[in-house]
């Protein structure tokens, strides 16, 4: 282990944690304190009874102030067709222009919902502290909007990367294999592919 010298501490931490794959998500609110929603890929599961995750937000971000006056949000996770939107919301965009970049609809909390997202998770939020530059909210998962298989977003090494999802893979391979015929290797091995998913 190389201890961290204190007055690089931050830049060294951010290189380091860069090194870690994460998902991408567009937090999204509504309500009194106005409509926002920013990129983030602090988001993770704290329990499944209640089912509970929290966000980080950071008290810098334009933001904050309409999350620190509402009572709910989204956490939109993207595919990885949605790269676009997240650079949209990924800071220095007026809010207006981040939401005309996709399409939404209401949350049963009210909160923005992304069409097309991998998964959303309507919350409540039930809990909120500061840390450091950060706010950490404790969110209550209220409705769920989960779609079809897709090919996952990911972001490491401060890039994005697609991480394929199996059974869309499956699908493709399945074309491939009525195209080009059951005497091709990897098409006959998609096949059996999909009977073990099956
Ligand atoms: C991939 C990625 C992940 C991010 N994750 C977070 C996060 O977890 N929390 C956070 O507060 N900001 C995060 N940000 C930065 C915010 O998206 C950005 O600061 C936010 O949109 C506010 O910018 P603004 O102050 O210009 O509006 C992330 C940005 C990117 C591109």
């Amino acid at each position: 282990m190389t201890a961290i010298d204190t007055n690089t501490t931050a830049l060294a931490y951010r290189d380091a944690m860069a090194l870690l794959a994460s998902a991408v998500h567009l937090v999204t609110t509504d309500g009194p304190g106005g409509r926002a929603g920013f990129t983030a890929s602090a988001v993770c599961s704290v329990s499944d009874t209640p089912p509970t995750l929290l966000v980080c937000l950071n008290r810098s971000s334009s933001a904050f102030a309409a999350f620190s006056g509402n009572t709910s949000l989204c956490v939109n996770t993207l595919t990885a067709a949605q790269r676009t939107v997240a650079d949209a919301f990924g800071g220095r965009t007026p809010m207006a222009e981040r939401f005309a970049a996709a399409r939404w609809t209401a949350g049963s909390t009210g909160a923005p919902v992304l069409a097309g997202a991998l998964v959303s998770f309507d919350c409540r939020i039930v809990s909120r502290t500061s840390v450091a530059t950060h706010d950490v909210l404790f969110c209550e998962v209220i409705a769920l909007a989960d779609r079809a298989p897709n090919d996952a977003l990911v972001y490491a090494s401060r890039r994005y990367y697609t991480v394929p999802n199996e059974r869309t893979d499956l699908r493709t391979l399945r074309a491939a294999e009525r195209v080009e015929g059951l005497g091709n290797g990897w098409a006959a091995e998609a096949r059996r592919a999909a009977l073990r998913l099956a």
